[in-house]
């Protein structure tokens, strides 16, 4: 039985499933720069600084922002070794099952709805906080009811930030997301285009916020810089640790790179470059905006749906507070697609496996995309966005993401032992270090999001436990009753039947139409 849950797909099957897409070798490093860029400006800096400044690290929510992007860059080069290796479709998902068995494949495909499902449905939530917020602009007022979650934190009697079932439903993220679905389903992705377009809309909002920023900033407002420790996360060092597990979330995202490997032009120099670079320059902006955010507004009034917003309000310019809600929103739907598309692949590939039933890897006739399975995940993805708020959303998400990039860092120490033959256009430098540091880090952002968990759970607050534990136990009554027993591979069965569809990376960088 042990043997059976290691079964391992070959990488030489790996590579024969993924030579079926004939890819072309066409994207340089600023392609993929850009790609990158894409895929990670959205809702972790739109929204959730505010929460990371106001609760947890104050002004010093620049220094988490330094710490998860060191964490990223380490991964970052773990998921690049990999992705030269095995380019196929379903990344972090594939690779583990090629180097530590189905097991393990199973557990990533399952951490990976947290990085990607979960994070659509985050990103959904904030898109609505900037949409409510627009349209109050415009003098309409959407009740509070319909654009906030069931699920909401408030005060208890002791002051205690506890979260409560309230009669809300966030009617605005899930008619968002459900729009979101259909797109995907009538087979629109975004095309190079149009993310080139999205990318220069959502940084320039946020360089433009930053350069008009400058001259409102109260230096007052950045003292103390890491205020005064209050217990269980909230300010001091254990506060800045716990705002860097929180903005992790504003990396998510940038692995997609990785996924480019089999069509950059050269990916020994191309691929660090590409997510090196992308991860650079989104710390730089991060860094910028947060001390722009920190120095207008006091970070203890930060901790609300639209943070840039009322820092633009604060600066008495309505037309640019217009501005910067159009390029939040333009911003956060390109990533809710983006996170969207990838799970539907994620799911796609592992239904095509036999670990998920059929109907994730049903090709719809004419529009040639998985339609059943993206309406399925899309209603699931929408029905969270309605329920639970951004913050237990966002931790899921970072705590899930963790977890992937620690095992995709030891996937590489893996592969080097078992596989010291494969070839590997690009190689992680610096021998066993990079993917050793990326485990610690993985661990870094881990542990201040297990431990929130815990204490909130000792402390009557048990709703964020319940959650991760329903979802715990769902993925391993899936696997143990649908999974073991539907695997393919334990069965002696090939999966190359199926034509592949185009990554989400191939999609974006040639504007693939997945009806070709
Ligand atoms: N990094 C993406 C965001 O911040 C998921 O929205």
């Amino acid at each position: 039985m042990a043997g059976r849950l290691f079964l391992k797909k070959s990488v030489d099957q790996i590579q024969r499933e993924a030579s079926a897409h004939h890819l072309k070798r066409v994207l340089g490093p600023v392609n993929l720069v850009f790609l990158g860029i894409g895929c990670i400006i959205g809702a972790g800096i739109y929204v959730m600084t505010g929460n990371a400044a106001a609760n947890f690290a104050g002004p010093a929510v620049m220094l988490s922002f330094i710490i998860a992007g060191t964490a990223c860059a380490f991964a970052g080069l773990c998921y690049a070794e990999l992705a030269s290796a095995m380019p196929v479709a379903g990344s972090a998902y594939t690779y583990s099952y090629a180097t530590m068995g189905e097991l393990f494949a199973w557990i990533m495909g399952w951490l990976l709805v947290l990085e990607y499902g979960v994070a659509a449905a985050t990103v959904a939530v904030g898109w609505s906080g900037y949409a409510a917020s627009f349209l109050k602009g415009l003098g309409v007022i959407i009740p509070p009811e319909f654009a906030t979650s069931t699920i909401q934190s408030m005060a208890d009697e002791t002051g205690r930030l506890v979260f409560h079932v309230t009669n809300s439903v966030n009617l605005v993220a899930t008619l968002a997301m459900l729009a979101v679905t259909a797109l995907l389903v009538i087979g629109i992705s975004e095309s190079a285009r149009v993310n080139n377009v999205i990318v220069f809309i959502k940084v320039g909002v946020l360089l433009v916020f930053i350069a008009m920023g400058i001259s409102f900033i109260n230096t007052d407002n950045w003292i103390p810089f890491i205020p005064e420790s209050e217990g269980d996360f909230k300010y001091g060092i254990p506060g800045v640790f716990r705002a860097a597990s929180v903005i992790f979330f504003a990396y998510v995202g940038f692995e997609a790179v990785s996924t480019a490997a089999a069509e950059a032009k050269n990916p020994h120099r191309d691929m660090p470059i590409g997510i090196l670079g992308s991860l650079f320059v989104c710390t730089a902006i991060y860094m910028a905006v947060a001390a722009v955010l920190t120095g207008i507004v006091s970070y203890k009034d930060l901790g609300v749906p639209e943070p840039i917003a009322i820092a633009v309000d604060r600066m008495g310019m309505p037309s640019f507070s217009f501005f910067i809600k159009v390029g939040a929103i333009a911003g956060l739907t390109s990533v809710m697609l983006i996170l969207t598309y990838g799970q539907s692949r994620v799911f796609f590939a592992m239904a095509r496996d036999g670990l998920l039933p059929r109907m994730f890897s049903t090709i719809h006739p004419r529009f040639r995309t998985p339609w059943k399975g993206t309406i399925v995940l899309g209603v699931l993805i929408a029905i969270a966005a309605s329920i639970l708020p951004i913050t237990i959303l966002g931790d899921l998400v970072s705590l899930g993401t963790a977890f992937a990039f620690g095992i995709v860092c030891f996937s590489v120490l893996w592969l080097r032992k078992t596989r010291p033959d494969l070839h590997r256009p690009f190689r992680a430098p610096g021998g066993a270090w990079i993917p050793v540091l990326g485990i610690i880090f993985a661990g870094i952002m881990a542990a201040p999001l297990i431990a929130d968990i815990i204490l909130k759970a000792t402390h009557g607050d048990p709703i964020p436990a319940f959650i991760l534990g329903g979802y715990l136990v769902i993925g391993a009554a899936l696997y143990a009753f649908y999974g073991l027993p539907n695997s393919r591979l334990a069965q002696g069965l090939d999966i190359i039947d199926d034509a592949p569809l185009p990554t989400a990376m191939e999609a974006a960088a040639h504007g693939l139409d997945e009806r070709r």
